[in-house]
């Protein structure tokens, strides 16, 4: 290790990285466009990206010698690491029968209203230890890792019992402190009706135990509902939403999935952070989304696993929307990949490389309040970084169902290499 005093910007600076000689680095900047410097290194300093720019002048202020670990990027490409901004990533079981079921031509609602689906993964977790629960998670963050994921959001919502739904939420801080990938927890009691009870019965237990008990904890930042035909109506997602507002977690919605009910408005009305899916989204929806500041989140793993037509990208995009595009990995879209997803994202929703690119990251990031400039590797954002096996950051999309990512650095510090 080495350390020279003062030359890093402060006493006990340290250099932690030098990632040098790459083909290019992606930056993302303030107006949503790429940086792309050419034959180019990146600097971390305390975990900080310190300077970006052509490898000559970078390496002479910084040089690779000096750091605690330099990165030969030669012929390869540096973006940000991935933020995957909607997943239901901890569960247990295996419900691989149903995409066969699905292949045949069952719906998700035939699934889940024959005590499958979700309510199948319900009984797995109830089941389930939490030693077992948080085995299950830290391997499917190891799988996300070295796909190029250093930040991911995790809902609860396969307990739909208090006792159940707290003891995912802190699975998750668990595997948030021993793993390398950041998580940021959200409650999702309200994901299905359990079994045998009433919906607004459900609701009420929800509103009046399940969110007081997680606020107590402290263990939730989000508070999501799945508003859908079937499900929770728009009047009981306000419910849950408005509860889970004044205990302190900002909402989100899972909105127009599989029908259009309106989750889209109650997201804008509430101030949500993020309206998921958005299948079935309207023109009035997307305008809503605009005046609100929602982030729109479009998951086109579950459109792809459905058999559903995909959401339409470019109307938000052509609004001027900050798209956001996530995994929604969970029993019914297994897929952990942002790779994939971007791939889905450019062909089946005609967004370009680029957008791909900022949808996985900066704008995912702001899907998840954070203010800190994460997903845009500018100097003093965290050093966050994947590193291709190849030598342009579009061969995230165009290498379609294979995994571009070589080498990952949270802080600066190598937490994945192949
Ligand atoms: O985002 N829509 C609700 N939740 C998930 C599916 C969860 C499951 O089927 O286990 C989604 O698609
Ligand atoms: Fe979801």
């Amino acid at each position: 290790m080495s350390t020279r005093d003062s030359e890093y910007g402060g006493n006990d600076s340290e250099l932690t990285a030098v990632v040098h000689d790459a083909a290019e680095i992606v930056t993302v900047e303030e107006d949503g466009s790429l940086g792309i410097y050419e034959d180019a290194a990146v600097a971390v300093v305390d975990g900080k990206v310190a300077r970006i720019g052509a490898t000559g002048p970078v390496t002479r202020e910084y040089p690779p010698e000096d750091a605690r670990l330099s990165v030969d990027a030669s012929g390869k490409a540096v973006i940000p690491g991935f933020i995957d901004s909607h997943t239901h990533a901890l569960f247990a079981g295996d419900r691989s029968d149903e995409f066969e079921a699905k292949l045949r031509g069952k719906t998700y609602q035939e699934i889940l209203s024959e005590g499958g689906g979700i309510l199948r993964t319900v009984r797995a977790v109830r089941e389930a230890s939490d030693e077992e629960l948080l085995s299950n998670l830290v391997s499917q963050l190891d799988t996300m890792l070295a796909h190029g994921t250093t930040t991911v959001e995790i809902k609860s919502g396969y307990g739909l019992d208090t006792e159940t739904e707290l003891r995912m939420l802190k699975v998750i801080a668990r595997a948030d402190d021993r793993h390398a990938v950041d998580v940021i927890p959200t409650f999702m009691g309200a994901h299905a009706i359990p079994e045998n009870r009433d919906a607004d019965d459900y609701v009420d237990e929800v509103v009046e135990e399940q969110i007081p008990a997680v606020a107590e904890q402290g263990i939730a930042q989000f508070c999501d509902v799945f508003c859908e035909e079937g499900v929770f109506s728009v009047e009981q997602s306000r419910r849950v939403l408005r509860a889970g507002k004044e205990y302190g977690m900002t909402p989100k919605v899972h909105a127009e999935e599989l029908a259009h009910i309106g989750g889209t408005q109650l997201a804008a009305e509430l101030g949500a952070t993020s309206a998921d899916h958005l299948l079935y989204a309207t023109e009035e929806d997307v305008e809503a989304v605009v005046e609100s500041s929602v982030v729109p989140v479009l998951l086109p793993g579950t459109a792809f696993g459905l058999g559903a037509e995909f959401a339409d990208a470019r109307a938000f995009l052509d609004a001027g929307a900050p798209v956001a595009v996530a995994t929604d990995f969970n029993p019914n879209c297994y897929s952990q990949s942002m790779g994939f997803a971007a791939s889905l994202s450019c062909v089946e929703m005609g967004m370009t490389p680029a957008e791909a690119l900022v949808a996985g990251t900066k704008h995912a990031g702001m899907a998840l309040d954070m203010e800190d400039g994460s997903g845009t590797l500018q100097p003093g954002t965290s050093g966050d970084i994947a590193v291709l096996d190849a030598p342009s950051y579009v061969h995230v999309p165009y290498n379609f169902g294979v995994n571009a990512v070589e080498t990952v650095l949270k802080g600066g510090e190598v937490v994945h290499r192949v």
